[in-house]
């Protein structure tokens, strides 16, 4: 069984600078989330009823915010699965490596802001179900 699971997964609630100008949320690579950031992606224009995700990554580790609007995730370590609703720019839910995810749920203007512990690698991806199952029960 992987060592990674659910329970490594979790929602990090970022600091948050309230002024009445608007609010300003930072975060600091390896002080508020439990990696260094090499690369941040972001999804938007999302169309009605789409969804993303579907696959699972074998070392990455990624802080996933719905800096606009909102959308749901569902985490699944080939055991379990919970759904998470995001829906506030200072709430991150850290996914760890071997998660398989979907996303779907997406409001309209919706972004997802992704945090990433490495540079975009497909090799680092299991994009087939059975195999990332396969890979999760050794
Ligand atoms: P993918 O990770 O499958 O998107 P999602 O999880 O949101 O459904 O990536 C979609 C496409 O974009 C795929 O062809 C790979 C490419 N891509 C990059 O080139 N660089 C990146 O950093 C990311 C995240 C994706």
């Amino acid at each position: 069984m992987s060592q990674f699971n659910l329970d490594t997964c979790h929602i990090i609630d970022l600091p948050k600078i309230t002024d009445s100008r608007g609010n300003l949320t930072f975060v600091e690579g390896g002080r508020h989330i439990p990696f260094d950031i090499k690369r941040t992606y972001y999804l938007y224009d999302v169309p009605g009823g789409a969804e993303r995700g579907g696959h699972a990554h074998k070392g990455l580790h990624q802080l996933i915010i719905a800096i606009s609007g909102a959308f749901d995730i569902v985490l699944d370590d080939g055991h379990r699965k919970q759904r998470y609703h995001l829906n506030r720019s200072y709430f991150g839910l850290y996914v760890c490596p071997m998660i398989w995810r979907e996303m779907d749920n997406f409001s309209s203007g919706a972004v997802c802001l992704v945090l990433a512990s490495n540079l975009y690698d497909e090799a680092d991806y299991y994009r087939d179900y059975a195999d990332f199952i396969a890979a999760a029960s050794k």
